[in-house]
């Protein structure tokens, strides 16, 4: 077998957005593309020859394609050993999980997350750290940087590996290791969870519907739920993974988890539902005719952990994306830890949980998880809610207004208008920055400006920077209004709005979410001149 380098130039826009490079599969399909951006990827580690890597995906289209270039390439550069998930799957956590576990140099994850998958739809690829985490800033800036300089790339010249048989191969000098990619995920959340209690649950007739948007997480969720703890078959739907997601969107929210919704909220609903996303790192959860926001969801699972074995210690601190709602700094301020709050993407989350300061984290965008890995964990989550309510005999939706009577409200809706045109919402965000001095002490209806900026954060444990991360409206009665584009949309930009109210109770606790916040999203449409420089009325989803 031969080493081929390759001539090659660069391509422009290769830069990692919140989670990754994600663009089109038609764009990762333009000879070369993929390429220099794996060959940057170990330039700016600076070599790998020698180094140990984790490679696997959620399963979608092109995945199978991409995986078998990158092992060449692997080989090519010297890397000692890949551990690949067979068929080159491996949920997004279930990577993180296996770097950690075996002290791999790092490794390369094929998502595009919840983005829609097939032919004309999205791809991407990011390099995680020996930590199991998302890549710092300043390794994807570095890997930005090769990309734009890039002119070869080296490649095994050899035939595709069969990656459906589980055990060792060798491609040229490099082993290959193919693994079940759910064997050490299982040990790990059986190290983590009372499976007993939550066996006994299922035992006593507690029924659980899992939707698996025909995406990565199906062969975990079916291995745990309805393998190791007993629950009855037919638990898990849309359970076999398919490239194009079964035409779906594996986004879990109310729009695209519309089966999930329609049985949670129909007659005879099971105890509990949730979903996962495409490379299973996000999660909802709801319970009858109930659904948990995410960011509810991170406060009940803070204020409830020590009844889960792996946190019987208590936290050692918690932390939120700015974005996501106020509710667990709540928990946190009874508790007396501390609470962080970061920018969005779960890269940020990396230096507390390893430096051991934050135990649970969580976001918005139905991320939860904790320092078990480094990334988001669907099923983790679940296991979370279902080991808490094993102990603690609760609903979800008793679990929820407990905790809302104790902790009181905060309301929280996000408003997205997807695919606007990219310059109309830099200028609408322009216009804003514009505006953000004279704001405080302006009155909204009800309420009263207190504070409005463009977010900044300074990493308590290296002092790095991240600035221009979300502008933020807080009023004077805590309630806050958040603008930011997403970093990882593939089509245009997609301008996210965040609101919050908060009512302490005990009266107003249980009202419509968007009625609660209707003046404040008035008021927030308002302020961005929404409508004028977007063109649009009406949010595209609502979550
Ligand atoms: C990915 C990251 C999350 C982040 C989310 C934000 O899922 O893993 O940590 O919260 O993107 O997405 P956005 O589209 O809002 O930039
Ligand atoms: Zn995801």
């Amino acid at each position: 077998m031969t080493i081929k380098t390759v001539k090659t130039s660069p391509f422009e826009g290769q830069k990692p957005g919140t989670s990754g490079l994600r663009k089109k599969v038609k764009v990762f399909q333009t000879p070369g593309y993929l390429e220099n951006f794996v060959q940057s990827i170990f330039d700016a580690l600076g070599g790998v020859e020698g180094a140990s890597l984790v490679l696997g995906g959620d399963g979608r289209f092109y995945n199978d394609v991409a995986i078998q270039t990158i092992l060449k390439m692997a080989a090519a550069s010297g890397v000692a050993r890949v551990v690949v998930g067979q068929n080159g799957f491996l949920s997004t956590p279930a990577a993180s999980c296996v770097i950690r576990k075996g002290k791999h140099t790092g490794g390369i994850i094929l998502s595009a997350s919840h983005n829609p998958g097939g032919p004309d739809d999205d791809f991407g690829i990011k390099y995680n750290a020996s930590n199991g985490g998302p890549a710092a800033e300043k390794i994807t800036d570095a890997i930005y940087a090769r990309t734009q300089t890039i002119s070869e790339y080296r490649m095994l010249e050899a035939p595709d590996l069969d990656l459906g048989a589980l055990g060792e191969v060798t491609l040229g000098d490099m082993q290959v290791e193919i693994v079940d990619p759910v064997a050490d995920y299982i040990e790990l959340m059986e190290d983590l969870f009372d499976f007993d209690a939550i066996r006994s649950l299922f035992k006593g007739g507690f029924r659980l519907c899992f939707d698996a948007m025909h995406a990565i997480t199906g062969p975990y969720a079916k291995a745990i739920f309805e393998g190791a703890l007993g629950a009855p078959e037919g638990t898990v739907i849309n359970g076999d993974p398919s490239p194009n997601f079964g035409g779906g969107h594996p986004d879990p929210n109310p729009v695209y988890a519309k089966d999930l919704f329609n049985i949670m909220f129909g007659p005879d609903a099971p105890n509990m539902g949730a979903a996962s996303d495409g490379d299973g790192d996000r999660n909802i959860v709801l319970g009858r005719s109930t659904y948990v926001a995410p960011s509810d969801s991170l406060a009940v699972l803070a204020a409830n952990a020590q009844v889960v074995p792996a946190y019987n210690q208590g936290l050692r601190g918690v932390a939120r994306s700015m974005p996501t709602s106020c509710a667990v700094d709540r928990v946190a301020a009874a508790m007396k830890i501390p609470c962080f709050e970061t920018p969005t993407g779960w890269k940020y989350f990396g230096n507390l949980l390893d430096a051991g300061r934050a135990t649970l984290c969580g976001e918005e965008s139905a991320g939860t998880g904790s320092d078990h890995v480094r990334e988001k964990d669907g099923i983790w989550a679940v296991l979370m809610w279902l080991n808490i309510l094993a102990e603690t005999g609760s609903s979800v939706a008793d679990l929820l207004t407990s905790h809302w009577r104790t902790y009181g409200r905060n309301y929280y809706s996000r408003h997205d208008y997807e695919a606007v045109d990219a310059r109309a919402a830099q200028e609408l965000m322009a216009a804003l920055r514009a505006k953000l001095s004279n704001l405080p002490g302006e009155q909204f209806g009800d309420e009263t400006v207190e504070l409005a900026d463009d977010f900044s954060y300074s990493d308590p444990v290296d002092g790095s920077v991240a600035s221009a991360q979300g502008i933020r409206v807080i009023f004077k009665s805590g309630s806050r209004v958040v603008y930011r584009l997403s970093g990882t949309g593939t089509e245009g930009a997609t301008l996210r709005v965040y609101i919050e109210r908060y009512v302490a109770g005990p009266e107003g606790l249980n009202e419509d979410t968007q009625e609660a916040l209707a003046p404040l999203i008035e008021t927030a449409g308002e302020l961005a001149e929404i409508a004028k420089h977007t063109g649009r009325t009406e949010p595209s989803v609502i979550s």
